[in-house]
């Protein structure tokens, strides 16, 4: 098999005579082992440039054109939301520091999992895998997806909302798209990828040039007296954090590829240190911007954000705003499935999901049945949820995590003191942002009790259910076997080895 891509498939499916399908749970941990000919993957690409557009391409996706408003309703005032906005900033990037000296100090591939399997061991490890394969990645895939829908059928009702099945629809034919680029070819998804990613940069300076605009023809009315307005509650404001953070969500993305990173230990922390300041500053300048254009009340009632300001500063050009939006998230959407179809791959291939979903197609060399898994759990998000529920849903959890990681930077340090480590943080910020990890999970519960919270929790320790017989014991039903063989039929797919080492 020869391989033209940069993630997939330089080995052939000869490699392993597994493809009876055991469906079982191999339990592969070795990490380093074989494919010593798979130069691909061995190759470090990532320079300090990509890097830097890797963080900035994954963070800006739907949030800063979607959040602002909701923002706005739950902290009661243009002040407070703007301090919430950089205070997301600055947490992404301590967390992301902490998460450099993670990435620098254990350099496989699968991040929070790599990490959680040193410090705790492979049952808070599969937790992760489990939650972020079923619940994290394809929930941030239906946001961004909704999100743009939203946009796409925005453009053409003016004047009244867009209806809500005709935007579930959009959506569902959004993932169906991006699912086939992906399906299709590596290559073709890293080049939407890129070019996608240009366009959301326009598409933020066009706002912020429209802002800068208003704002010197003398609109600053809205931006004094910014305090007006109740005080939030302690909740109300973990709350508007959830929705804050969605935007930043992404910052720990390169650690899923330490690997490919040139000069890792230097690249990995300077790429945060450029880039999460940079999308910081881009948010602040933007929720300027709206405000130079409407008043927070307007903000508050339009749908969207960006289009509504659209409409005011660009006049004849106002078709460019809901485009651009739509550009942005497409290109967001595409590369969360494609994160997330190497995460379901990796969590599979070390027993920790079904065997089926580590394999790849024969001759396309893309990991189809995990992408398909993913999207088809994101079509039911879209079908039952609604973008503000699953942000909520979605932070809640991830924090969770978020919270694991630096707690597990902690316990390394002891329990690990000789491990290198090229990257050190000081220990207060690991310590910093776990401690509002715990508040940001622990606060919405219990300033407005929600059922959600506790189906979370509920579904992150089922998956003790399944770890205890099929991960630590081994087994294996019947029945799995003949379920493997059936989809690598219908889906052409052959089972293949290490591939991400
Ligand atoms: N921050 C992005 C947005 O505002 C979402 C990123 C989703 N997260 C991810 N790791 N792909 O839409």
């Amino acid at each position: 098999t020869t391989s033209a891509n940069g993630s997939f498939g330089a080995e052939g499916p000869e490699t392993e005579t597994d493809s009876s399908g055991t469906g079982g749970m191999r339990k592969s941990l070795e990490r380093k082992g074989s494919a010593p000919n798979d130069a691909v993957h061995l190759q470090r690409r990532v320079g300090l440039f990509s890097g830097v557009a890797l963080i900035v391409g994954t963070m800006i996706g739907s949030g800063i054109f979607v959040s602002p408003s909701g923002l706005l309703v739950r902290t009661g005032s243009v002040g407070v939301s703007f301090i919430i906005w950089l205070a997301c900033g600055l947490l992404s990037l301590l967390g992301a520091l902490a998460y450099a000296e993670l990435g620098t100090m254990n350099t496989s591939s699968g991040a929070e999992w790599a990490y959680f399997m040193d410090a705790f061991g492979p049952a808070p490890a599969f937790l992760f895998s489990w939650v972020s394969t079923l619940v994290l990645k394809p929930s941030q895939m239906a946001i961004i997806c909704l999100s743009f829908a939203q946009y796409a059928v925005e453009a053409f009702v003016t004047e009244c909302d867009p209806p809500t099945s005709v935007v579930k629809m959009v959506a569902l034919l959004a993932i169906v798209m991006i699912l086939f680029v992906n399906c299709y070819s590596v290559n073709l998804g890293m080049a939407v990828q890129n070019i996608f990613t240009a366009a959301k940069l326009v598409a933020v300076l066009i706002v912020i040039c429209g802002g800068a605009w208003k704002l010197f023809q003398g609109n600053t009315q809205h931006l004094s007296n910014a305090f007006s307005g109740d005080t939030p509650t302690l909740g109300a404001v973990a709350t508007a954090f959830y929705t804050g953070l969605w935007a930043y969500d992404g910052w720990n993305n390169l650690n899923y590829v330490t690997e490919e990173i040139k000069n890792p230990s230097k690249n990995l922390p300077r790429s945060i240190m450029i880039g999460i300041p940079l999308v910081t500053l881009c948010y602040a300048l933007i929720n300027i911007s709206y405000l130079a254009a409407m008043s927070p009340t307007e903000m508050i009632d339009s749908e969207a954000v960006a289009v509504t300001f659209g409409n005011r500063i660009l006049g004849a050009l106002a078709w460019l705003m809901p485009l651009s939006v739509t550009v942005s998230t497409f290109g967001s959407a595409n590369g969360t499935l494609f994160a997330a179809g190497r995460l379901c791959f990796a969590a599979s291939r070390e027993g920790h999901l079904m065997d089926i979903l580590s394999y790849v197609h024969v001759r396309r060399l893309t990991p189809a049945p995990g992408l398909i898994f993913h999207s088809l759990i994101a079509a039911a998000m879209v079908l039952y949820g609604t973008i503000g529920s699953l942000i909520d849903f979605f932070s809640f959890t991830a924090w969770i995590f978020y919270g694991g990681a630096m707690l597990a930077l902690i316990v390394m340090r002891f329990t690990k003191p000789n491990y290198p480590r090229p990257y050190k943080v000081p220990i207060i910020i690991p310590v910093v942002v776990l401690v509002i990890s715990i508040y940001l999970v622990v606060a919405p519960i219990i300033d407005t009790p929600r059922i959600e919270y506790l189906y979370a929790l509920l579904f992150i320790l089922g998956g003790l259910i399944f770890y205890v017989p099929f991960v630590k014991l081994g087994m294996t039903p019947r029945f799995m076997n003949k379920v493997t063989l059936f989809f690598q039929l219908l889906l052409e797919v052959v089972p293949t080895s290490s591939m991400f080492e």
